[in-house]
């Protein structure tokens, strides 16, 4: 589908789609189109009670005295209110509903509405951004799909009096929904076709937009001592991949303008990286500590951490973000075999701290541990983020709605939650201390890798934060309840959401780039 910006003209095809504010009360185009069609559009709205509510939308079909298909009367709520994630939900809606509806073509007219909350050419940006966002469809292993169930919508514009600046905000974030969607293949994919190595093959392509790529197997971790993550791994027939891709943004030449007198020196482009650390469990049986059977092919999305941390490099990657940012990926299969680690087993992480295994299945911690720990050694980080889907906890805590953000650090937590909000990819933090460390002591090791069942995901990130070093700010965030959706949204169809690129994307933009 491609979205484009043009100036406001009279409308001649396709699906036309004006806005309402509570009351309801039609805008000016809305109005003068109203007129045209012999007051159509203000009859449909009083006779299906429509009140102008956010994203509320009444299709009418045909209107008389239009040579244009339909028109979508779509609710801004009261006036003055909509905000950006509003304008996203919206053009996500007007997507959802004209998708596969033979239409070919929607124009959105967005002129002067009054008061917003953003400008308008923002507004007409976030519809289309938003319209993008909803088109996504993971079909490649549909063959049988009836052609009158196919997508028909190929253009998407936004008719607005700014469409110069309304392209520019436009361009600007459209990388960035590259990222989400490289991240819902990613995780769409099954774990039969994406296996660690597989998965490692795809993140060595992005040497093509100039990310350094290193990818360790299994001899070389070995070799290392990656003790915990082998672990894991040692179950599965699937070899085990650390991916490392390194985005050195600040030594990126500018678009070299003859004025520019600034002084480029070294010490940006050798600037501290942020990192960014993911989960990457191809799948989750569980290993010996074996899941029920109900539900356990939603454990093939295990691996949303690291692909939201590889979209997001990509991103950052395309847009030529001027930031050194490290992505870390540990990439495994946890199965249960004859060569599977066993429960009560005793393993020796690469910081050498030691681990009894009491559960199997809380295998996330295990193999994050090891690749924070080497990169930190080795990048030297100042901020670490990790992402991974680890606890079920985490979703009886805040269900789908919030990722939960666990820190040693209050202003890191602060700039997170306001990307966090900024982006929609929502943050809720969560609380740490010493009393709940104290819970995952073992007798035997220096710690077990599962607490009791209360506070579940609490001690999951006291182990993580075993492995932080003194001086680093860090965030562990549990995106278990965010990375999948078994519903539908305004932004997209059930099934991979791509959460946290979009946040990590606006986290680097707003706090590690230069201006
Ligand atoms: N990958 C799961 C967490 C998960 C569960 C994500 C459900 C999404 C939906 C993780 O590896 C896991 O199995 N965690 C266990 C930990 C327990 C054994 C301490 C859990 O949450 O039950
Ligand atoms: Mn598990
Ligand atoms: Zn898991």
């Amino acid at each position: 589908m491609k979205f484009n910006f043009a100036k406001l003209s009279a409308v001649k095809a396709g699906a036309i789609v004006v806005f309402a504010v509570q009351g309801p009360g039609l805008t000016k185009s809305a109005q003068q189109l109203d007129k045209t069609c012999k007051g159509a559009l203000s009859r449909a709205l009083k006779a299906s009670r429509f009140h102008g509510d956010i994203a509320e939308i009444i299709e009418v079909l045909a209107p008389q005295g239009l040579r244009c298909s339909r028109v979508l009367v779509v609710g801004l709520g009261s006036a003055g209110k909509a905000g950006h994630a509003d304008f996203e939900r919206i053009g996500g809606q007007i997507v959802a509903k004209l998708q596969s509806s033979g239409e070919t073509v929607v124009s959105v007219i967005m002129d002067a509405i009054g008061t917003l909350a953003i400008t308008v050419s923002e507004a007409a940006m976030r519809l289309a951004l938003g319209g993008r966002l909803r088109s996504y469809r993971f079909d490649k292993y549909r063959t049988k799909e009836k052609a009158a169930k196919k997508p028909s919508l190929t253009r998407f514009v936004v008719l607005t009096s700014d469409y110069k600046q309304a392209d520019q905000l436009f361009n600007n974030q459209d990388p960035v929904i590259d990222g989400v969607f490289m991240t819902r293949d990613l995780v769409s994919e099954p774990a039969n076709v994406l296996y660690p190595k597989n998965f490692a093959d795809r993140i060595m392509a992005l040497k093509d937009v100039g990310i350094e790529v290193e990818i360790l197997g299994e001899r070389e971790m070995r070799r290392l001592g990656f003790g915990a993550l082998i672990g894991v791994s040692q179950g599965s027939a699937q070899e085990p991949q650390l991916a490392i891709m390194q985005w050195n943004g600040h030594a990126q030449k500018a678009t070299p303008k003859p004025a520019d007198k600034r002084n480029k020196t070294s010490t940006s482009a050798s600037a501290p990286p942020v990192l960014l650390v993911g989960k990457g469990v191809t799948f989750d049986s569980g290993g010996i500590s074996i899941k029920p059977a109900g539900g356990m092919e939603d454990m093939k999305w295990d691996m949303g951490g690291a692909g939201a941390v590889t979209g997001a490099m990509y991103a950052l990657a395309i847009r030529r973000a001027r930031a050194n940012v490290v992505g870390v990926v540990a990439l495994v299969e946890n199965m249960p075999s004859g060569t599977a680690q066993r429960p009560g087993d005793v393993v020796r992480s690469l910081s050498g701290q030691t681990i009894e295994v009491i559960n199997t299945d809380a295998e996330g911690r295990l193999i994050l541990c090891d690749a924070m720990w080497y990169a930190q050694e080795r990048f030297k980080p100042k901020v670490m983020i990790d992402l991974a889907t680890l606890t079920g906890a985490i979703i009886i805590s805040l269900g789908h709605e919030y990722a939960g953000m666990f820190s040693n650090n209050d202003d890191l937590c602060k700039q997170l939650s306001s990307s966090g909000f900024a982006s929609g990819d929502k943050l809720w933090r969560m609380p740490m201390g010493d009393s709940y460390d104290g819970l995952i002591n073992s007798p035997i090791a220096d710690m077990k890798n599962v607490g009791p069942r209360e506070g579940g995901s609490i001690t999951a990130a006291q182990f993580l934060q075993r492995f932080v070093k003194p001086g680093v700010a860090w965030a562990h965030l549990d995106i278990a309840g965010m990375a999948w959706s078994s519903k539908d949204t305004a932004l997209w169809e059930k099934g991979a959401t791509g959460y946290g690129v979009r946040l990590l994307d606006t986290f680097i933009r707003d706090h590690h780039e230069e201006k």
